[in-house]
């Protein structure tokens, strides 16, 4: 059976795309304000276990902050700038807490794509913290997020913490390996995530054909997200939320 897929086509990545600081709320706002009605962000834990947004291992290139993330408190991080880093217009926007964004993304009815983006070495208590509180903060929520992760140890974890969601793996460019249905079978996955410059026709179809969905990233021209849609790509994200609209055609304008 095809799994469901209540997702729309496209998906602002990091929240805002290029327009804003990736990961905040500000970004959020950004994408929602486009009429995206889907979201991707990264989410790894602050040293005493809270869920937040942030990409990186270490917080310089998009904080105020320097160093490894997986040291500091949430205290300690929600004191940082993460959007100056980006243009003055965004100086003092802060760090977000997963609930934070969980509870302004439901109250706009915006999709989730959570990416599990473990500090090193934290891989199975991410994937089990990050999935118990998407269960409880999207409980009820007519789209349950959808979870993805490179880090297969994360989605197992996640898989046991939270079983109701569902799942998708993602790999590295130029790295779907030949048993990739194998392995999403293997953790009852729902979607392979891949670099869309690795998507082909057929693997698009040998996906659909094992009821599985496609989510391509990080697509950033229109004739690349046409072509990826035309090929029966579910989803897709994107940085260019100027070129690809939030229907996978050119936006207005
Ligand atoms: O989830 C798709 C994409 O976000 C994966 O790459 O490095 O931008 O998180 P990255
Ligand atoms: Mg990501």
């Amino acid at each position: 059976m095809t799994q469901p897929w209540p997702y729309p086509r496209v998906f602002a990545h990091r929240g805002g795309g290029a327009f804003a600081p990736e990961n905040t709320l500000a970004a959020m706002r950004e994408g929602a304000d486009r009429g995206f009605r889907g979201v991707e962000f990264d989410v790894k834990l602050s040293a005493d276990g809270e869920p937040f947004l942030l990409h990186d291992d270490t917080l310089e290139r998009t904080t105020s902050g320097n160093g490894p993330a997986v040291s500091r408190t949430w205290a300690e991080l929600a004191r940082l700038d993460a959007g100056s880093w980006h243009s003055p217009r965004f100086a003092g926007e802060p760090l977000v807490r997963l609930e934070a964004i969980a509870r302004a993304l439901r109250a706009r009815a915006i999709a989730a794509n959570v990416e599990i983006k473990p500090c090193p070495g934290r891989d199975a208590e991410t994937g089990a913290a990050v999935a118990r509180a998407c269960a409880a903060l999207w409980h009820g929520a007519p789209e349950p997020p959808l979870l993805s992760s490179f880090s297969v140890e994360a989605l197992h974890a996640a898989r046991a913490a939270a079983p109701q969601l569902p799942l998708g793996i993602l790999f590295e460019p130029g790295e779907i390996p030949p048993d990739w249905p194998h392995l999403l079978a293997t953790l009852g996955a729902q979607a392979l995530h891949a670099w869309f410059e690795d998507l082909t026709p057929t693997c698009v179809e040998a996906a659909h054909h094992a009821g599985l969905r496609v989510f391509a990233y990080t697509v950033n021209t229109a004739a690349d997200a046409d072509r990826l849609l035309q090929m029966g790509v579910d989803s897709l994200c994107t940085d260019r939320l100027d070129l690809i609209g939030p229907g996978g055609t050119p936006p207005p304008g």
